[in-house]
């Protein structure tokens, strides 16, 4: 979001960051009568490619749809009623609409990404891929401005009312926030990370499957009815090439195979390791810098949140941003900050929680205290929809 300087547009904002939480912001903002830029770094190419999360909570469902980015998801998504979370000799269902009266959604983070730049590209503002050197500054003054060198090596001002940083972790907004604001950093790296695979094969199970064993967690997921997304937990030192696809499947096939249920193994596509943190930084603006999504914090993948969270951000930021750019009440961006770390705090509780549950460190003692916590999930009501009500997504405070 951001006007340059060359041009006689008009452009209330500039948004550094073409991820799902950035190009969903300039989506929101347009449909409210808000000009924005959006630039990013990458090309769209690489952009449309990145593999990454799989699931949506139904509010992050609802507003895509709202949004009018909806039409391909409400056709190819999967719904989902429900997980099973799996240890040695159970393999235990839980069922959301009866927990909890919500559901999920199994849609690629990649196509919810092509989906917003597909709508941006075709009728909304400006999105500008290959830009470099991208540096906000007078954040904190009511006239801020974003310097870049656009695709073409040309430098660039844009003159904004407000900036959004939707840049993810290794952005370059949140030290401009960081530096120009007291706050705090608060972040728990894990022992171990995930070996995720793309294979084309028929998900194993209908539904996902979370398992603890004594070898590592590992999680069966998939991106479509003919598409797996598998994971194994891995120690963080592992490397990529240490593992053929052949040893990627024994390793999936103990540590998810169940009585009667092998799993199928099929053409491996992509693989990668993931590492594992927690990460928050408080607090979420500086001035007329706001930061939203991965900018702002990092949960672990357990509980299925990053995208989800930043999909939460933008919903409050941009409610925040109309007001200020047209009403000119500051109360909801003076509040915004506050308003998003109480959810991501409950998410990077939620992610932790489900993480340290499922994952092998430590000793035996370690292991009981899990399976223990599992079994309890597995039989008591109460525990089953503390859980379920996270996952499927606690309602916005807005
Ligand atoms: P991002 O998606 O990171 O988008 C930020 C954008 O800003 C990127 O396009 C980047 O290229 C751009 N950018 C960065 N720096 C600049 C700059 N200086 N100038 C301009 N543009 C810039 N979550 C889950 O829930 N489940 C998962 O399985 C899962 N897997 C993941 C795997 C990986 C490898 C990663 C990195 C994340 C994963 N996540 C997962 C987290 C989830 O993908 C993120 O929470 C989500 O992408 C956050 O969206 P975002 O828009 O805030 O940030
Ligand atoms: C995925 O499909 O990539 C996925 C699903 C659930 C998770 C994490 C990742 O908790």
């Amino acid at each position: 979001m951001g006007s340059g300087s060359h041009s006689d547009d008009a452009h209330p904002g500039g948004d550094i960051g073409a991820g799902p939480a950035g190009l969903l912001l300039s989506r929101l903002l347009q449909l409210q009568g808000i000009d924005t830029v959006v630039l990013e770094n990458r090309s769209r190419e690489y952009v449309e490619a990145r593999i990454r999360a799989g699931i949506l909570e139904e509010h992050t469902v609802q507003t895509l749809v709202d949004a009018g980015v909806g039409d391909r998801l409400q056709r190819e998504g999967l719904p989902h009623d429900g997980i099973y979370l799996q240890y040695p000799g159970v393999r235990h269902h839980l069922d959301f609409p009866d927990l909890c009266g919500r559901r999920v959604w199994v849609y690629g983070q990649t196509e919810v990404t092509r989906d917003l730049i597909t709508a941006q590209l075709d009728d909304g503002p400006p999105l500008l891929f290959g830009v470099s050197d991208v540096s906000p500054e007078d954040v904190d003054g009511d006239a801020p401005r974003i310097r870049f060198t656009d695709a073409d090596g040309n430098p660039q001002v844009l003159e904004c009312d407000a900036i959004a940083g939707t840049d993810g972790f290794h952005g370059v907004s949140r030290p401009v926030v960081t530096a120009g604001t007291p706050g705090r950093l608060w972040e728990r790296t894990y022992p171990y990370a995930w070996l995720g695979i793309l294979a084309d094969v028929a998900p194993s199970s209908e539904e996902l499957v979370y398992a603890w064993h004594p070898d590592g967690f590992a999680l069966l997921s998939m991106r479509s009815p003919a598409v797996s997304r598998l994971y194994v937990q891995v120690d963080p030192t592992e490397k990529i090439a240490d593992w053929p696809d052949e040893r990627i499947w024994e390793a999936l096939g103990t540590r998810l195979g169940v009585d009667g249920g092998a799993l199928q193994a099929g053409p491996v596509t992509e693989k990668s390791i993931l590492p594992m943190r927690s990460f928050v930084s408080a607090p979420m603006r500086r001035g007329r810098l706001f930061l939203a999504g991965d900018a702002a914090h990092i949960v672990p993948p357990t509980g299925a949140k990053g995208l989800n969270l930043a999909v939460a951000d933008v919903t409050l930021l941009a409610d925040a941003l109309v007001r200020l750019l047209k009403k000119h009440q500051t109360d909801l961006v003076d509040s915004y900050s506050d308003r998003a770390l109480a959810r991501v705090w409950r998410c990077t509780h939620f992610s932790w929680w489900m993480t340290s549950m499922l994952h092998r460190s430590g000793d035996d003692f370690d292991a009981e205290l899990q399976l223990s916590q599992l079994r309890r999930v597995c039989r008591s009501e109460a525990a089953a929809r503390e859980l379920a009500e996270n996952y499927t997504g606690l309602p916005i405070d807005r």
